[in-house]
């Protein structure tokens, strides 16, 4: 298996099969499993639909990295009408932001501004702006920017970041958002790590996610646990349950498409879910991505395809 992972890995970064895939209606069939659709409107489509079944959600924007400025304001602008669409339709949504999107490698000014802006935003529309967790070259900068932005009186609560268990530097890191009252997602972590910063074992990173955990539940602070693993997601139940700690402390979040079962069993158990809705046009990376976490899926969805 992890000879299939790193091909899919290689494969996500491929530019002739990207530029293929995400221009031919197979693609696109194929992506939909894991993708809500190309445009805003699917989104939001998804996002009401997921509403109805007890499920809140957090969009994303697909696309990475981007090369000029006026690409990373172009990519802000989806993000603002989504801020609008979600309060003109009462969707129980907020977005999940990737700042090299916004511009982080050409300038962290670049990526501040946007940032401040889509926080200006979600003030003004009562909504919360979740900033993703990135490659390590780009935590501390990440931290100090979203540390920045909620130190602001009016931004408090509407700005929050992801923290990934698979680092060595998380629990400190954890400690100190706490102190500052900033909300975290917790996940494993999806990126490429060297043993300098990252459990290279899996087995000790899921041993720091029950830790981190644990750690987050007992804050005063509303958090959220990202992962589709089980034994995660059991161990955080009885800590809550074993401390007194409600089921409206906290939130499971999941990708869409993944685990689906798994999601709607929570909600039954009364938990709350966030599920994690990507779309856009530039799918293929992400969709990749998670063909590498579960090269299961590649059976999966060839069979649905032949159906
Ligand atoms: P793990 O990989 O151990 O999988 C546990 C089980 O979950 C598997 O055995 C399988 O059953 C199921 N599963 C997992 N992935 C699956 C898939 N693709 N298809 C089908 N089943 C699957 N990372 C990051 O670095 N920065 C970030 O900002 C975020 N943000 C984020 C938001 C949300 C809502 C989620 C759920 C995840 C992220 N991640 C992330 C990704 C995260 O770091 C991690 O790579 C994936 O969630 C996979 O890890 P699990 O915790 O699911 O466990």
């Amino acid at each position: 298996m992890p000879l299939l992972r790193s091909a899919f890995i290689a494969l996500s970064t491929n530019q002739t099969l990207r530029r293929f895939s995400e221009s031919s209606s197979a693609g696109r069939k194929l992506s939909s499993r894991f993708v809500a659709g190309l445009e805003v409107e699917d989104a939001l489509r998804t996002a009401e639909r997921l509403n109805k079944q007890g499920m809140t959600v957090t969009l994303d924007s697909l696309g990475e990295s981007v090369s000029t400025e006026a690409e990373a304001y172009q990519a802000a602008e989806i993000y603002h009408r989504l801020l609008d669409a979600i309060a003109a339709q009462h969707l129980s949504a907020n977005i999940s932001v990737k700042l090299t999107q916004m511009g982080l490698e050409l300038s962290p000014d670049l990526a501040y501004t946007i940032a401040a802006g889509l926080t200006e935003h979600a003030r003004a529309t009562g909504n919360f702006v979740r900033i993703d967790m990135e490659g390590s070259h780009l935590t501390q900068v990440t931290l100090d920017l979203v540390q920045h932005l909620h130190a602001r009186e009016d931004y408090r609560g509407h700005i929050g970041i992801v923290i990934q268990a698979y680092l060595y530097r998380s629990e400190a890191d954890i400690q100190q958002l706490i102190a500052n009252g900033i909300r975290v997602r917790l996940c494993k972590g999806a990126y490429q790590e060297q043993p300098s910063v990252a459990f290279p074992k899996k087995t000790d990173t899921d041993t720091n996610y029950v830790r981190l955990a644990g750690i987050l539940l007992s804050s005063p602070i509303y958090h959220g646990l990202a992962t589709h693993d089980e034994a995660m997601i059991e161990a955080a139940k009885s800590f809550a349950a074993n401390r007194g700690i409600g089921a409206d402390h906290f939130e499971f979040q999941m990708l869409y498409g993944v685990r689906r079962d798994l999601q709607r069993r929570l909600v039954r158990e009364g938990y709350n879910v966030r599920v994690y809705v990507p779309f856009g046009r530039e799918w293929y990376p992400y969709f990749m991505r998670r063909l590498a976490e579960r090269p299961a899926n590649v059976f999966f969805l060839a069979r649905n395809l032949l159906r």
